[in-house]
């Protein structure tokens, strides 16, 4: 939550200035800079090249220019290509190496080869895909691809590089449609909008405000492009911590960073699944999420005693409506203060006997941590945190803030000894309450206050709700450095706010005298790290984080929701982008406060969000402190809505388990935009408002008041309805169509080609993971031939790893053909113990596509045919194969 603290006159008098200056039309790069010129390159013994640049002409605008900067370019695979420019006399501030993995470029002032001053003769230097070329007066470069001689990336003479102001542009085609650059609130949809400034800063806004930056900073984005009826897609990373302005204005992108180095990846791509495949490989597989995780979970701000919590579990089990996990926000904590427990509210006897009994049926509990440590001399984990020197500093001494516990210190993750204190805080409280996963919250780092504070004198601090949210220490604004005043201002916040705006100092410093300035956005990835760290070792088992700030590489270890949205229908379509954004950032456990986070939706939203939700990849439903209860047996309708989304939900668990197994395997999302499955179909590049779950599951929901239809886009093929498996919608060349959608009902097809595992479903994962499976096979409707793949991963959903070949995990590929009168279906285990050892057997088949029973008169499983119990369904396009009785049958998915 974004705290209203209140601003003093001169704070509001200074962001007024600084609006206007926000409106003054902003130096032209050209009078900023004069560019470099490449005086020597050469190749590095170690692979790569390196270069020297050296400025043209200096001025003072945003600072003095650098004037020798090293440039560093390799190929680092195949299908990815480095280019990393820095000051070439001083070490500059960069994403942590250890944090982020990955090769150090050469270091500064080594002399490399030949010497510095041999001619410039190469102009080129090429990859297998990849052609880095330049020219060296001034110097601009340009990567192209070599499969089809298309230029990604061009850059114009106007490269600055100051202390505290980087800037480079890249020319762009009209056809290239881009994506990602957040975190941002997506008002226009995924397909990013020309003239909007996208603003990189992790930042406690509320998301309720549009095309504004938000809790993460991924400075990345997918490029795709039709090219002469094909498609190609790559991407582009720039490695770099410090706030930014992206402007991306149609033709052109231009980067105005305020610090550390310029350090791009660009990777090849083509499809935009060989896109997330090679950039997770640069930036940490996303985290495999145990099987419960993906089941459903019930959240809110204010469930003021355990005995309500204990209601909510009872009236979901009442309702029947699916529920594995259930949180506290910090209602059990006392007095706000991480790692307590609240004695009267939260009785740690009763709280106990409350997760012995939902955990001996497989539910799990997840509480919420804030990085703020209460100030507090009698609260063990500040003593601990005070003796062990954990916090981030401001003249020497820990700099205070205010979060919900009133005064706080922040501890500081890049520390080692943070970490260490961190993992032994989690212990205590493990030991304290078996928790089963960690929500990390308030991590840009949010302060309500902004400035240097002190605790007035004689003066409590109020915490917690109500007026504990408006800033009540005493507040100077600092001496203003270079850190706090940048000379360049972004546009953090979405409007012109200065960088420490309601959290830390800039120029406070973390561990070997990082400054904030550099590493503010990695505060929540730095604290995702340990947090990962300490619930690993504490638990042994695969850790489940919900991390509200993220980074580049957040993915490794946690899952993330938007933030504080809204009970809107805007809210609601919004959080269709952002979750396919974060799927394309390597995040993909992803999803949204389902009905809003504040204010209260309507029952109509609240029943349309379900639909929706129950198809996020995490799927959690939120509220805030003030809002009426939004549990979804609280109406009706909603409770309806829930069964059947859910229970949908709840059937395809295996299937979305083996997507999160494909995401960490390949950094696939669970959840894709239509165009990662349909990238020829340009028709379908924008669309923001249908998403697919893996290649071929297709959510089409309602997302406006009072709608009973709903507009939906089908690529071209044939799609069947997943809730009564037998109506087609036939799209040719790809035609829109306006389908039923009365309340209650959600438009789920499923793509032809492809087999679909199911198990019966429940009201638990765990009861759910353990009824017999059944496969849905669809060919294209009617054809004379036709094929199907599908796969099924499944595992100890808790071992650390998710992995094969530990013997407790099974992988089937399942094939299936038809024609000449003949349904193949075939299985390929490649490992299947783990299956058998759990007596997991396929009961049915429903092939979907078939034209009559004269198509497919002969139905062959693993070679044998099949003879019994072939129903033809009512509508000419469906079979159900039931094996019940047919034991040899049964084993399709044993070796
Ligand atoms: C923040 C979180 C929200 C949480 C609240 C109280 O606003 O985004 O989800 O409920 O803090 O902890």
């Amino acid at each position: 939550m974004a705290s209203s603290c209140s601003s003093s006159l001169a704070f509001s008098l200074s962001l007024l200035l600084a609006l206007i200056l926000c409106f003054t039309p902003t130096q032209s790069s050209k009078t900023i800079g004069k560019g470099y010129r490449l005086i020597s390159i050469e190749e590095s013994p170690d692979g790569g090249f390196i270069g020297y640049l050296q400025v043209k002409q200096k001025n003072k605008i945003y600072g003095s220019d650098i004037t020798t900067l090293r440039l560093f370019v390799k190929h680092e695979t195949d299908s990815r290509l480095r280019v990393h420019i820095t000051d070439a006399k001083q070490q500059r501030w960069e994403v942590p190496y250890n944090l982020l993995p990955r090769e150090q470029p050469p270091q500064v002032g080594k002399v490399i080869g030949k010497s510095r001053k041999s001619p410039i003769t190469v102009q080129e230097i090429s990859g297998s895909e990849l052609i880095f070329s330049y020219t060296t007066d001034p110097f601009t470069f340009a990567v192209k691809r070599r499969s089809n001689h298309e230029t990604l990336f061009n850059t114009s003479s106007s490269l600055v590089f100051k202390d505290q102001y980087l800037e480079i542009s890249t020319s762009l085609p009209k056809e290239a449609s881009l994506y990602g650059l957040g975190e941002n609130s997506q008002a226009n949809g995924i397909k990013l909008v020309p003239n909007e400034p996208y603003t990189l800063y992790t930042e406690d806004v509320s998301a309720i405000n549009l095309n504004t930056d938000l809790y993460g900073s991924h400075p990345m984005y997918m490029d795709l492009r039709n090219v002469g009826g094909k498609a190609y897609a790559h991407a582009v990373l720039l490695l770099n911590s410090n706030g930014m302005d992206v402007f991306y204005r149609g033709d052109s992108l231009t980067y105005k960073v305020i610090g550390g180095v310029f350090d791009f990846y660009f990777i090849a791509g083509p499809s935009p699944l060989n896109v997330v495949d090679q950039y997770t490989q640069l930036i940490g597989r996303p985290a495999p999420m145990p099987y419960w995780s993906l089941g459903f979970h019930q959240c809110r701000w204010g469930y003021h005693n355990l005995s309500v919590v204990e209601d909510v579990v009872d009236n979901y089990k009442k309702a029947k409506i699916p529920l594995d996990v259930i949180w506290n926000d910090d209602d059990h904590m006392d007095g706000h203060k991480d790692f307590t427990l609240n004695p009267v509210a939260y009785p740690r006897a009763k709280l106990l006997a409350f997760l012995d009994k939902i955990h001996k049926i497989g539910m799990k509990y997840i509480v919420i941590n804030d990085p703020g440590i209460g100030v507090n001399a009698s609260y063990g984990t500040y003593q601990r945190a005070m003796a062990a020197d954990v916090f981030i500093k401001y003249e020497g001494k820990p700099f205070l803030a205010q979060v919900w516990p009133g005064p706080v210190y922040f501890p500081d993750f890049l520390n080692p000894k943070t970490v260490s204190w961190w993992g032994d805080e989690i212990k205590r409280f493990h030991d304290l309450v078996p928790i089963d996963g960690l929500w990390i919250d308030m991590n840009e780092v949010s302060n309500f206050c902004s400035g240097l504070c002190t605790i007035p004198q004689g003066k409590q601090c109020p915490s917690g709700e109500g007026p504990g949210w408006v800033c009540c220490l005493d507040c100077k604004n600092i001496t203003k450095t270079r850190w706090d005043d940048p000379p360049y201002k972004i546009n953090a916040t979405g409007v012109v706010a200065p960088v420490g705006f309601k959290t830390i100092a800039t120029s406070a410093t973390h561990y070997n005298g990082v400054r904030e300035y550099d590493a503010h956005s990695i505060y929540g990835f730095s604290e995702t790290i340990a947090t990962h760290k300490g619930l690993l070792d504490v638990k042994g088992k695969r850790p489940f984080i919900l991390s509200r700030s993220t980074f580049v590489g957040s993915g490794k270890y946690a899952a993330h929701w938007t933030g504080d949205n809204q009970g809107t229908w805007q809210s609601l379509q919004v959080s269709i982008s952002t979750m396919l954004n974060f799927g394309i950032f390597g995040v993909p456990m992803v999803g949204s406060d389902i009905c809003g986070f504040y204010p209260q939706p309507t029952e109509e939203l609240c029943n349309r969000w379900i639909e929706v939700g129950a198809f996020y990849p995490f799927s959690r439903d939120h509220a805030n402190y003030y809002s009426p209860r939004q549990e979804l047996y609280q109406w009706d309708t909603v409770a309806d809505s829930a069964r059947n989304a859910l229970g949908m939900r709840y059937k395809i668990l295996p299937f979305l388990y083996t997507l999160n197994y494909e995401a960490h395997m390949s950094g696939a999302p669970i959840a894709r935009p239509l165009f990662f499955s349909f990238p020829e179909y340009t028709e379908c590049y924008g669309n923001s408002r249908q998403f697919l779950l893996g290649s071929s599951l297709m959510i089409s929901p309602v997302l406006e008041q009072g709608k009973t239809e709903v507009e939906a886009l089908f690529p071209p093929g044939s799609w069947y309805h997943m809730f009564d498996m037998t109506q087609a919608v036939v799209s040719k060349n790809g035609k829109r169509v306006t389908l039923p959608a009365p309340l209650n009902f959600v438009n789920v097809h499923l793509y032809q080609n492809t087999i679909l595992p199911m198990q019966q479903g429940g009201l638990i994962s765990k009861d759910a993971r353990t009824t017999p499976f059944s496969l849905v096979i669809t060919f294209p409707a009617g054809a004379s031939e036709g094929y199907a793949t599908g796969k099924l991963y499944l595992d100890e959903d808790e071992l650390p790893e998710m992995k094969l070949g530990n013997g407790q995990s099974t992988y089937v590929d399942f094939y299936a053909s038809v024609g000449n009168g003949t349904v193949k279906m075939w299985s390929q285990v490649k490992e299947g113990k783990f299956a058998l050892s759990k007596g997991w057997v396929i009961e049915k088949l429903s092939v979907l596509g078939l034209k009559g029973t004269g198509q497919a008169s002969e139905i062959q499983i693993n070679g044998s045919p099949m003879t019994k119990k072939i129903e033809v369904s009512s509508k000419e396009h469906t079979y159900v194969i039931g094996l019940e009785d047919e034991e040899e049958n049964k084993s399709v998915m044993v070796e």
